[in-house]
């Protein structure tokens, strides 16, 4: 069921028959009554899913290694900062957080974290690196459909008393999105179209004009998506299970698709950046994730008690953010100003 009132809050706000399904993914994760804006912070132990910040605090000492590495960043800005664990990590006081949840933008206040809404309230328009972990995957997409030689959008029916899909010929941003990225036709899929994530990234851009782009995120490269064995790479999370259908569950659970890394490298190409992409384990391991390692496995051998626990505890976090088939399978993007 969708939660209370959203229904009726959507119909009432739309006074249509139907809205396209990036509009209802925005609604139903960032409106009033939007899985991200309720009592409980969702990206921590007690909410929805699990990130690499809170899985392991040294995600963000490694980040710290590879900001130490270049020289002087300054004016550094967190999107998507969630409970703010990543910039604490980091250590580096003057890091700003851009966060759209008013619940996770509460928690960030409380720690004393410089915190805006969104980028374009930022009092800055110059920034040496803009950084990011598992935002991109909660940039709504609209779903698209090749039937009978011909493109289709998704779009979510608004009923008396229920949601439900139906097709529609595609929009022509999405067509342009397709022809640019060169997306193959198959009638067997789904095809998440990010034209919104290609929005985000130019406003970003024009906004602050960043020197550096860090984004960390799961997804995949366009070649390689046949090789996925779902049709569609969408999907939904409450209380870190894979849950019900998007429009089933409307407002109460987190709604999330597999990146294509290919298209947001060949937006930020256009944009003028260089393009550096790997996946997370090798990011970690190329900025001191050993050193980390082998520093606690050795004080983990002579510990005792409750100090041995919380040892091996760091230890198994540490594991978690570099294994292939989970954290450390996630991409890491890379983009210098040329
Ligand atoms: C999956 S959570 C990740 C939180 C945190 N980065 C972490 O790794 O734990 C995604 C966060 O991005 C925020 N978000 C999504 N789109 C955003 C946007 N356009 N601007 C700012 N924050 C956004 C969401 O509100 C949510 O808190």
């Amino acid at each position: 069921m969708p939660k209370k009132n959203f229904l009726s809050y959507i119909k009432d706000k739309y006074d249509t028959e139907f809205i396209y399904f990036d509009t209802f993914m925005e609604e139903a994760l960032y409106s009033q009554l939007g899985f991200f804006n309720t009592d409980i912070v969702r990206s921590d132990k007690e909410g929805d899913f699990l990130t690499s910040p809170e899985v392991s605090k040294y995600f963000g000492k490694i980040i710290r290694n590879w900001i130490n590495s270049k020289s002087n960043l300054k004016n550094i800005i967190e999107i998507g900062s969630g409970t703010g664990s990543l910039i604490e990590q980091i250590g580096i006081k003057e890091i700003t957080a851009v966060e759209l949840s008013s619940t996770a933008r509460d928690e960030l206040i409380k720690k004393g974290i410089k915190t805006y809404t969104t980028i374009n309230e930022l009092n800055t328009n110059t920034s040496d690196l803009i950084f990011g972990n598992e935002i991109l995957d909660n940039i709504p997409c609209s779903i698209g459909l090749y039937r009978d030689e011909c493109w289709y959008e998704k779009v979510v029916l608004l009923e008396d008393t229920s949601l439900s899909y139906e097709l529609k010929p595609m929009r022509n941003e999405g067509l342009e999105w397709i022809n640019k990225n060169n997306i193959v036709p198959n009638e067997d899929y789904e095809f998440e179209i990010q034209v919104n994530i290609d929005k985000f990234l130019n406003s970003v851009i024009k906004k602050i004009n960043p020197k550096k782009i860090l984004l960390f995120d799961y997804g995949y490269e366009q070649d390689n998506r046949d090789k996925r064995m779902y049709s569609s790479l969408l999907r939904t999370y409450k209380n870190h299970h894979l849950s019900v259908d998007p429009i089933e569950g409307s407002g109460n659970i987190d709604i999330t698709y597999d990146v294509n890394f290919s298209s947001i490298s060949r937006q930020l190409t256009t944009l003028g950046y260089k393009v550096t992409l790997k996946l997370q384990r090798d990011f970690l391991l190329d900025n001191g994730f050993n050193i980390f390692f082998d520093k606690l496995q050795h004080k983990y051998i002579t510990a005792e008690g409750i100090e041995k626990l919380k040892i091996n505890s760091e230890l198994s976090g540490l594991k978690a953010i570099v294994d292939s088939n989970g954290l450390g399978g996630f991409y890491c993007l890379i983009a210098e100003k040329l």
